[in-house]
């Protein structure tokens, strides 16, 4: 996947795991372990994750709570790569990942009409426009069983200036990014018919040397410092991101929120 990135044009996460980035999300693994406390995972609940890429969080929810996920993914080189992860995991009974675009869940035949116990989306919701979040969240309301819950980690954009950080991050990243503020968020979430049962936020994490440490390890703080240190226009891009996180840090983070379907 990475010898066909046109790293000019690439989207930034494409980018991160080109330089051997595992954790894809604002708040990094240790905001995804907060959201998934508020979680009563069973074994044999459903859980339907939205732009799963390769697959590392179906993988570990399947491995922890015995749960059994279904992912949704557009990319193709990302499902070639999440199916390869599944196989490996010996998991494939209980996590499957169907290529498709999780605004038009109903084109995934095998998924077309099921109802969750879960939905899950991390770093995803902030990638549409406004009108599609409204449009993904009726979707979401739909897909939950009464009861469900939905888990959600995205980036967060306090202040006066939403629209200028907003193009900014754009320009960067070079995809769409439409993050909102904490009671943007909430709002979005409780306009559906949702109740908002736990909501943190926090700092952006997702370029800070020292959490890519804590979490990922020494050797993909190394590999992804040597890929960087050889390869110019990959270190143009990530450093490119850096300076806007860093620009624009005190509006910038992110937001776990856990909300439920009345029953
Ligand atoms: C920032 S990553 C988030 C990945 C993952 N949720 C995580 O936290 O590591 C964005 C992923 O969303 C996928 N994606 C973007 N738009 C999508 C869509 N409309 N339907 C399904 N997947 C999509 C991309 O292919 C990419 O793998």
């Amino acid at each position: 996947m990475t010898d066909k990135l046109d790293m000019n044009k690439a989207p930034g996460h494409q980018v991160l795991a080109a330089a051997g980035k595992k954790a894809l999300r604002p708040g990094g693994f240790g905001a995804t372990e907060k959201l998934l406390e508020w979680a009563d995972f069973h074994a044999d609940q459903t859980v339907l994750e939205f732009a799963s890429s390769f697959g590392y969080s179906a993988i570990s929810l399947a491995k922890r709570y015995g749960v059994h996920v279904v992912g949704v993914e557009q990319n193709p080189d990302s499902v070639a790569r999440a199916e390869a992860n599944i196989a490996k995991s010996g998991l494939a009974k209980q996590v499957e990942i169907f290529q498709g675009d999780i605004l038009h869940l109903e084109q995934i035949a095998q998924i077309s009409e099921q109802q969750f116990d879960y939905v899950l989306a991390e770093a995803i919701l902030t990638m549409q426009s406004d009108a599609a979040k409204a449009t993904l969240l009726k979707g979401i309301y739909n897909r939950l069983k009464p009861g469900g819950q939905l888990l959600i980690h995205e980036l967060r954009v306090e202040g006066e200036q939403i629209d200028e950080i907003r193009r900014d991050l754009s320009a960067t990243i070079r995809v769409n990014a439409c993050p909102l503020s904490t009671n943007g968020w909430s709002h979005l979430v409780q306009e559906t018919g949702l109740i908002i049962e736990n909501l943190d936020t926090g700092p952006m994490m997702l370029l800070n040397p020292y959490r890519i440490l804590k979490e990922e390890g020494i050797l993909a703080l190394l590999t992804m410092a040597w890929r960087m240190l050889t390869r110019p226009a990959l270190r143009r891009r990530i450093l490119s991101m850096r300076a806007t996180f860093v620009r624009h840090s005190s509006n910038l983070g992110y937001i776990v929120l856990a909300a439920r379907k009345p029953m």
